[in-house]
């Protein structure tokens, strides 16, 4: 199958990437990130997670980044709601996109949202109904996709079968994580394809992680299938507080750069994601995880602050 003309980029920096940072990050910050990201051409911005604040204390501000957030149309900002009473929240909030998140590794899903896979499942259920009453699209995560930090290998079947039911349940789009980063491209393929076995590959989107080097080889071999939906954060922040030596998402600047060298539209200015990565990076004392922002160095946008 040829290659996607176009391919639409869901950035999950301010959850995804900075979910797991130790130190604790300010609303301005998280709000500022947003807005700079918003205004670098994003269009999926995922903004915060309407999860337990004991479970995941970074995420707690959730309600004040959601009444902060830049007015910009056309623009969404989905949030995560484990369960009803985060759907509730995040609507209350003013969130118009939610997403759910499920594993297909049992374990996982214990130690990340306190439950069985079924059991997930089940609580999914009034999610989507009262989304659906709402007029709410709601993705669906699947974890461990390519593998389980405490399982090892995972079945594309047990994928496909979580993706099946969140389709079911009236999921709107799957997303598809690699959530330790440890996949190959002919493993990632093949999950793809069994998964589309069971979800139009339309509704697909690839979240890979980037621990092992492999993302962008990843994503190349799931484009060629026809995924035309990617996750990423801007500069490779990232990493699941429940899953043990998972580095980052793949990054933002990484997966525009090379699709903008495919000839692919993505509608994102790069320099600007670059000026981006560096100011965040440097607000959080860490290094660049980006290898196009590392080439091209910070300071591109014309009148850029300084640090
Ligand atoms: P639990 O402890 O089993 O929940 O946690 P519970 O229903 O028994 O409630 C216990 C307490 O939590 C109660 O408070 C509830 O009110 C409260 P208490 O009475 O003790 O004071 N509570 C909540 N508070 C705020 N918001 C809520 C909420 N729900 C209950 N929505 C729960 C179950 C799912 C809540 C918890 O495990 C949780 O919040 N987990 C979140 C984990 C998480 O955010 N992980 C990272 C995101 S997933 C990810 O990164 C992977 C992804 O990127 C894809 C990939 O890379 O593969 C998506
Ligand atoms: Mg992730």
């Amino acid at each position: 199958m040829a290659l996607p003309r176009s391919v639409r980029i869901v950035e999950v920096g301010p959850r995804d990437g900075l979910q797991n940072e130790p130190g604790h990050i300010d609303t301005d910050t998280k709000v500022e990130l947003i807005r700079r990201l918003v205004g670098a051409g994003l269009t999926w911005v995922e903004a915060t997670a309407f999860v337990s604040p004991r479970w995941v204390p970074q995420m707690a501000d959730h309600a004040q980044v959601m009444a902060r957030l830049p007015v910009a149309p056309g623009v969404r900002h989905p949030v995560l709601t484990p369960n009803l009473q985060g759907l509730e929240n995040a609507v209350a909030a003013g969130a118009r996109d939610v997403a759910v998140f499920a594993a297909a590794s049992e374990t996982f899903s214990r130690k990340n949202i306190n439950c069985s896979i079924d059991e997930s499942l089940a609580r999914f259920a009034p999610v989507l109904e009262r989304a659906r009453d709402l007029g709410i699209p709601v993705r669906g995560y699947v974890s461990c996709t390519l593998g389980c930090p405490y399982e090892g290998a995972v079945d594309p079947r047990a994928v496909a079968r979580v993706a099946r039911s969140l389709h079911q349940m009236g999921c709107g789009e799957i997303s598809l994580g690699d959530t330790i980063g440890t996949g190959t491209p002919l493993q990632a393929r093949h999950m793809v394809e069994t998964v589309a076995e069971q979800v139009p590959m339309a509704q697909l989107a690839a979240h890979f992680h980037d621990t092992y080097g492999q993302a962008l080889a990843n994503l190349y071999a799931v484009m060629e299938l026809g995924i035309a939906t990617i996750d990423t954060a801007i500069a490779g922040l990232g990493g699941c507080p429940y899953a043990r030596g998972a580095a980052g998402n793949v990054a933002t600047e990484d997966v525009v750069y090379m699709l903008q060298g495919m000839g692919i539209e993505t509608g994102i200015r790069l320099p600007a994601l670059v000026d981006t990565a560096h100011w965040i990076c440097h607000l959080l004392q860490r290094p660049v995880n980006a290898k196009v922002s590392r080439a091209m160095g910070p300071g591109h946008a014309v009148g850029a602050e300084g640090h």
